[in-house]
């Protein structure tokens, strides 16, 4: 199962002010607010952990079918800027984050070895969505699930092979 979630920096800067008061709370876990407020560069620290718990919510919904919004139900365990885990109600999903100075972009998984097998090229099937979740027809009886995430400038497509 795969989720991703992209966080274009340019339009985050201009979308939220996280530096005001009780924002950070909201959202992120003790932990969280932990590493921001340590982190050489707290603002990238705010999207990538942002980007993480996205990317794991879109499995998470696609799984139990639960829409919701639950910031701070998404924890992250935070191995390295590029790679941890997001655990949420008993499930954990793995992660792995990459930073360029324009986006920062999560890729979610439910097993580590399936990052060995994700595919990020746009697809060349047609992408249809069952209750808002998107899939992907590769044949007329075969369907894989997909995660898109757009944001601004950027978008990203994730499925596996
Ligand atoms: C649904 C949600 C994840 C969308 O995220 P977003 O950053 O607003 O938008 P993105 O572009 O990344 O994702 C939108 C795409 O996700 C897809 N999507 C929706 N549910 C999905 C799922 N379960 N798995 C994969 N993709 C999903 C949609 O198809 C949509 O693409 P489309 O518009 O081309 O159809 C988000 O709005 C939400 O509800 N989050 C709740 C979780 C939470 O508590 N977050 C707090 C911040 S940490």
């Amino acid at each position: 199962m795969i989720g991703n979630d992209i966080v274009d920096l340019a339009l985050a800067r201009k979308e939220s002010n996280w530096r005001r008061p009780g924002y950070l709370e909201k959202i992120f876990t003790n932990e969280e607010q932990f590493l921001i407020s340590n982190a050489k560069n707290p603002e990238i620290m705010v999207w990538n952990l942002w980007s993480r718990k996205e990317a794991a919510y879109k499995i998470y919904n696609r799984q139990t079918g639960i829409r919701a919004y639950i910031p701070t139900q998404l924890a992250c365990v935070y191995d390295n800027e590029n790679s941890g885990s997001v655990q949420c109600h008993g499930n954990t999903y793995y992660t792995k984050t990459e930073i360029t100075k324009e986006k920062i972009h999560t890729v979610a998984v439910t097993q580590q070895r399936d990052f060995s097998e994700i595919k990020m090229e746009k697809p060349l099937a047609k992408i249809h969505k069952k209750n808002g979740i998107p899939f992907v027809n590769y044949a007329r009886d075969a369907e894989k699930p997909i995660s898109i995430s757009h944001h601004g400038r950027f978008i990203a497509w994730v499925a596996m092979d």
